[in-house]
């Protein structure tokens, strides 16, 4: 199973993000409050259509003006608006605040804890409820993005083009997603897409996952996954 050994790495080369408790964190900081649901939220938010890079300034700055969900929700749409000039897809930014005043007003503050909840809430689909159904509350969702689809498609050489591929790539993502260290192990995955199993040139060679790998192992990483001719 990927977890395995994936989760021991991660344990030693988890990027320090923002908005992420690492594990070096977790254990300098045995007290911490465990991934605020708020903060895993706003951040997988901006990360949808923007980069690590570029979100973690506007994450920094959004928290510092609105520490809680419910300062965000009593903030004036047009305040949050100018907070997010230059993100882009301004539709995430009213989607953000409508979804605020939800949790605020109707949910008491709290973000719901799965995965069936999270998805009634503005703005939020179906990767964005098992990521925070993961990362926020341990439940063993499923989170699968470009990322994670690469990790997959390379680890069971799967072959067959996107997006027709999706559906076996999400029944093999499913089938390895552990019980224990769910969001652990969500995070995992996306920094070995991110480092290791990268588009072009993929580390292989210092991969955690390298030996089970069947890409790996006929020399067709780096083609993996393939795209439908347009
Ligand atoms: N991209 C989207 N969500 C992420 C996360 N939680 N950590 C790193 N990269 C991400």
């Amino acid at each position: 199973m990927i977890a395995e050994e994936i989760l021991p790495w991660y344990d030693k080369h988890a990027r320090e993000l923002p908005w992420r408790l690492s594990p070096r964190q977790k254990r300098a900081n045995p007290n911490v409050l465990y991934a605020d649901p708020y903060r895993v939220w706003l951040s997988e938010i901006m990360l949808q259509q923007t980069t690590v890079a570029t979100v973690k300034g506007y994450y920094e700055k959004f928290l510092a003006s609105w520490p809680t969900v419910n300062d965000l929700a009593k903030e004036d749409l047009d305040n949050v608006l100018s907070a997010w000039a230059g993100l882009g897809y301004y539709a995430r930014a009213r989607n953000l605040h409508k979804c605020a005043k939800v949790v605020a007003d109707e949910l008491g503050g709290v973000f719901p804890d799965t995965e069936e909840g999270l998805l009634k809430l503005p703005g939020v689909g179906p990767y964005t409820a098992a990521a925070i159904a993961a990362i926020a509350y341990d439940r063993p969702a499923t989170v699968v993005d470009g990322n994670v689809e690469r990790v997959i498609a390379r680890y069971y050489a799967l072959e067959d083009p996107l997006p027709g591929v999706k559906p076996q790539m999400k029944e093999c993502a499913q089938q390895q997603t552990p019980y224990e260290r769910a969001g652990d192990y969500a995070q995992a995955m996306m920094d070995l897409g991110a480092t290791i199993c990268t588009p072009r040139s993929p580390g292989c060679v210092i991969c955690p996952i390298q030996t089970a790998c069947l890409a790996r192992k006929s020399g067709i990483a780096e083609s993996l996954p393939k795209k439908a001719p347009k």
